[in-house]
């Protein structure tokens, strides 16, 4: 027991000065642009209160900020976090940003309509990933959404474990499956996105 939460506080010390460090310079995926996948589920739901896993410096956030959401975000990185929050005051925005590691972040049960997570699932332990999906199971409202784009493999890093089979069937448990999407990215990676939904009660 003791020994597990070492290893998690170890690894998200080693997260926290790895990511901050990414973020001193410009990182490939801070692209400054919302994928489409994230403006089509925008224009096809009403808006609500959503959360931003793994926010970075808020570029999804302002997305849907601007299109009438309340957004909170969460990020172990606080040099992003610190754009993200600028970047909100300079359009006179309410954003909602936390910082530390998901796995312990703290929200009330069906507080949100939408989770959001572009690129921070896939790259967890296995352990932080069933906080995680726990999680973001009691945060979502019934009907709510969870919206996920990860990595399936990475020719760079072939014995990674990225989001798996397991994790999209240990979902499927909680929500109703509405879409899915495999590519390949330029640099071939198997990526993939998933919409879920919450069933009603
Ligand atoms: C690939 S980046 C994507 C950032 C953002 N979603 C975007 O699309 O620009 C992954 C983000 O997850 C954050 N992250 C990684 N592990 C995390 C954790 N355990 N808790 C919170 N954030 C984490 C990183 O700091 C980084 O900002």
């Amino acid at each position: 027991m003791i020994y597990r939460y070492n290893v998690r506080m170890f690894g998200d010390l080693f997260r926290w000065f790895s990511m901050n460090l990414r973020y001193f310079g410009k990182p490939p995926w801070d692209t400054g642009q919302s994928p489409p996948e994230l403006i089509e589920f925008i224009q096809n739901h009403p808006t609500g209160r959503a959360l931003d896993i793994g926010c970075g410096t808020g570029t999804n956030c302002l997305t849907l900020a601007e299109a009438g959401w309340h957004t909170a975000g969460v990020d172990i990185a606080w040099k992003a976090l610190r754009k993200a929050r600028t970047r909100f005051a300079e359009r006179g925005l309410a954003g909602d940003f936390h910082a530390g590691s998901v796995v312990n972040f703290n929200a009330r049960a069906g507080a949100f309509d939408l989770v959001l997570d572009i690129g921070c699932f896939h790259s967890l332990s296995s352990s932080a990933k069933t906080v995680y999906t726990g999680n973001i199971v009691r945060w979502l409202k019934p009907n709510g959404y969870f919206l996920i784009y990860g990595h399936r493999s990475c020719p760079k890093k072939p014995n990674q474990t990225w989001l798996t089979e397991q994790d999209i069937e240990r979902f499927s448990d909680a929500f109703t499956l509405e879409y899915r999407k495999d590519s390949t990215d330029r640099w071939g990676r198997e990526t993939i996105w998933l919409l879920f939904k919450k069933p009603g009660q």
